[in-house]
């Protein structure tokens, strides 16, 4: 389905006309969202909602807390997992059953990525240059770990490697730049070639409208902390395509991946599909954070997300281009995720500036100032207002103040 982007808005009052007539308006009543802020940093971590601190509060008071250990048949914990897995894989385009909530997106790449690599002719375990760190980290560990080549391909290269044969660990939405890779066409040539893809969906899922199923993608895992909004360190999810699910072996072999894991039998038998890529126990208090923050998705569809995130990010952009700032993201707003890219060597200062001023965005080391425009409870007024205050930082010079440049852990 394409959908049609709003024009981009040339005043404050054409920005509030965009609100009045925005599908997706209501949903920003269920976030708490705290006063005098405009959060531009759901790529990183997603807010809170009113559900999800409902379902946590009666998860931790009443199912833990009165009900014990007889919560996990009687409260369904036992199969949390899949169940929001079933609610995600509507939101990433592939059926029900093949998705399920665990782990973190690390774990789970190395996961994919090695049982990828004993189905694909040759041995050797891909990232891009640029890629998201802990992605290229995976690929050569696992490479150490197997004995199996690993390799850094520069992105004009891409195609070429996936002729050769190999498993290539890909973000779909790059973490830095935002831009956002053609799925269909890299699956295309990867089975040409022998390859798999191992799509990292990190800064994609919640966001865009992914089809997955359609074109062609038949592994992924993505965050449940960034758009989905399920919490920090909230669990990550995977996706194995039916086809190939029972041809895989996860090599972290755990008794939740088990056919009848209260069978506690000495030899080790898969649940078939997706299941097996259990490892452990489910980090519970977590899964239920998720489950509640999948409420606000319920009835949205998936293009109305991605269109609105474009927008809101356009309209960013275009404001940016006129001011002469250095754009560090696609202009094209169909090659593009949630969000978007400015360059500047005092970037950090400016982030904390603007964040002493309630305008939260994050900071990439060396220069990338990043803005995320999360469609469920950014406005069009939000965006335009969070531009101005850019404008003014830069203007005053206000980031010159000796404490933002004082460097936190977290950027
Ligand atoms: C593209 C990408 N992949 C993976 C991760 C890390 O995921 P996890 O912390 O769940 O391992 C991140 C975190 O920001 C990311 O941006």
């Amino acid at each position: 389905m394409s959908m049609t982007l709003s024009p981009i808005p040339q005043s404050l009052a054409e920005a509030r006309a965009l609100d009045a007539a925005d599908p997706l308006s209501d949903a920003r009543s269920h976030f708490s969202l705290p006063e005098g802020v405009i959060y531009l940093d759901g790529h990183s971590l997603g807010p809170v909602t009113h559900a999800a601190l409902a379902r946590l509060d009666r998860g931790a008071r009443s199912d833990w807390g009165e009900n014990l250990v007889r919560s996990w048949n009687n409260a369904g914990w036992i199969d949390l997992p899949a169940r929001m897995g079933a609610r995600i894989a509507r939101l990433i385009g592939v059926a029900e059953d093949e998705v399920l909530v665990c782990d973190s997106v690390s774990v789970n790449l190395f996961k994919l990525a090695a049982s990828a690599l004993e189905v694909t002719p040759r041995r050797l375990l891909m990232a891009e240059s640029g890629e998201f760190p802990t992605d290229q980290y995976i690929v050569e560990g696992l490479a150490e770990a197997v004995r199996a080549e690993s390799a850094r391909i520069e992105p004009a290269a891409l195609e070429a490697a996936l002729q050769q044969g190999g498993v290539l660990i890909k973000s779909v939405v790059n973490y830095r730049t935002g831009a956002l890779a053609d799925i269909g066409a890299l699956e295309a040539v990867a089975r040409e070639g022998g390859a798999r893809i191992v799509w990292d969906l990190s800064h994609a899922a919640g966001v865009l409208d992914l089809r997955l199923g359609e074109r062609g993608a038949v592994l992924a895992s993505g965050c449940g902390y960034k758009y989905l909004n399920g919490g920090p360190g909230a669990p990550a999810f995977v996706y194995v395509s039916r086809s190939l699910a029972n041809q895989l072996c996860t090599p972290i072999r755990g008794w939740f991946g088990h056919v009848d894991a209260f069978a506690f039998q000495e030899e080790y038998t898969p649940l078939s599909g997706v299941g097996r890529f259990a490892a452990g126990t489910p980090p519970i208090l977590s899964c239920l954070a998720l489950d509640g923050a999948l409420d606000v998705f319920d009835g949205v569809d998936p293009g109305l997300l991605g269109a609105k995130a474009r927008a809101l990010g356009g309209l960013f952009l275009d404001r940016a281009a006129r001011l002469g700032l250095a754009i560090g993201s696609p202009r094209d707003p169909m090659r593009r995720g949630g969000h978007v890219a400015i360059l500047h060597q005092e970037g950090y200062a400016i982030i904390q500036a603007l964040i002493a001023r309630g305008i939260i965005g994050d900071f990439r080391a060396p220069d990338a100032m990043r803005f995320g425009f999360s469609p469920l409870f950014l406005r069009y007024e939000d965006v335009w207002c969070a531009f101005d205050a850019l404008q003014e930082v830069l203007d005053r010079e206000s980031f010159r103040d000796p404490r933002f440049a004082l460097r936190a852990k977290v950027t």
